[in-house]
């Protein structure tokens, strides 16, 4: 078993057996010498992008306040000295460098993974005690930030207040984390990471469907698929003398209807691939400004192979791909190759084999949701 330093030396197997979903793990120098891969500077410019979700939690005393971005920069001018926490989610759907990161996380599922979220806060700042329902590794760039966690069981928030705050915190262990060190929390724990110095936090968040919100967008989903053919025929109808009183026939022929729209495994297995490969609200693809002729892309590819756009996001199963929300059946399709670049997110030049397989990536490349890689290893153009 590979022992993972980045996992305090436990292989991937053991962390998930003890700690994921269970219990708290501090690792000291989990990402030796990281300090971070944005600047101050940098953060505050991706907080001024439309695609990115951002916020600025403010603190005066007892009073928070939440502002949500894009921030124009005369914001950030204006900022007091303390008292402030600027918050850039989803900054792995721009930045290669917050993509490998999360890559060191693929013994998870890619269907659990939500984003690399980047805090910055001056000495004092943070977002106060509270509790998410995502599992988390938050590890510490420059600065340091002192955390204090508790598993408390009362979970009961501050009433009216801007952002989730608990109205109990009972931290029951501290730890100050300084550049390199990683602590994960499982969900429900409760937790309060305040500044040392000015620090940035860069939390690598994994989500959970919650069942009541699949349910709703399964059946949303659903509504879009149902095939139920015929309607109610009264014919042979008694004469009604409560014409207001809603038919019992109607009741029950609706009933029966219903009763048929049914759903199989493989059914929910492709609404799933379909629904968390959706690209969030904000997302966008930029399509190719002066894309390569068909023969050329081949070339290009052969030669130096593909990788994904950072927002595109690919899942299999159930015989299918699930490419940003939509599916095709894998059936007939090189499989092992796209299956290949839905797990590493690239295929080399080698891989690249077939008139099918070309054919489809430079439709892929044509909507924006894969790249050549240039010489360099890196995306091309
Ligand atoms: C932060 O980085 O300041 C907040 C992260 C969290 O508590 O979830
Ligand atoms: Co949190």
């Amino acid at each position: 078993m590979v022992q993972l330093p980045m996992l305090k030396g436990l292989s991937a197997r053991e962390f998930l057996a003890r700690h994921w979903q269970r219990k708290a793990l501090l690792v000291r120098q989990a990402f030796p010498g990281f300090q971070g891969l944005l600047s101050a500077a940098e953060m505050m410019d991706l907080a001024g992008r439309e695609e990115l979700r951002s916020r600025l939690v403010l603190r005066q005393g007892e009073r928070w306040e939440v502002r949500h971005g894009p921030f124009a920069p005369s914001v950030f001018r204006r900022l007091p000295l303390a008292g402030w926490t600027l918050l850039v989610q989803d900054v792995n759907l721009l930045v290669p460098e917050a993509a490998q990161l999360l890559a060191n996380f693929r013994f998870l599922s890619y269907a659990r993974l939500d984003d690399l979220m980047v805090s910055l806060a001056p000495p004092g700042g943070g977002v106060g005690p509270h509790f998410d329902s995502y599992d988390v590794f938050l590890l510490q760039g420059p600065g340091r930030r002192r955390w204090q966690v508790s598993r408390q069981r009362d979970r009961r928030l501050v009433e009216d207040a801007p952002i989730r705050l608990l109205r109990e915190f009972k931290p029951t262990q501290e730890w100050v984390l300084d550049a390199g060190d990683m602590l994960y929390l499982p969900p429900g724990y409760a937790h309060d990471g305040v500044a040392v110095d000015t620090c940035m936090t860069y939390s690598i968040g994994f989500r959970a469907p919650a069942w009541q919100e699949l349910a709703a967008a399964f059946l949303a989903d659903l509504a879009d698929q149902v095939d139920l053919p015929g309607r109610f025929g009264d014919a042979g109808v008694a004469p009604r003398t409560e014409p207001a009183r809603l038919p019992a026939d109607l009741v029950d022929d609706a009933v029966r209807a219903l009763a048929r729209v049914r759903w199989s495994g493989p059914e929910v297995a492709r609404f799933l691939g379909r629904h968390l490969t959706e690209p969030k609200a904000h997302v966008f693809f930029s399509t190719p400004s002066r894309p390569l002729s068909a023969a050329a892309f081949s070339r290009r590819i052969a030669r130096h192979g593909v990788a994904l756009a950072l927002p595109t996001q690919m899942l299999y199963g159930a015989g299918r791909l699930f490419v940003n929300g939509e599916e095709l059946p894998l059936a007939g399709l090189p499989g092992s190759a796209l299956q290949r670049l839905a797990n590493d997110r690239h295929l080399s030049g080698a891989d690249v084999t077939g008139q099918q397989l070309d054919d489809l990536l430079y439709a892929w490349y044509r909507s924006g949701y894969l790249l050549p890689e240039a010489a360099s290893g890196q995306p091309g153009k």
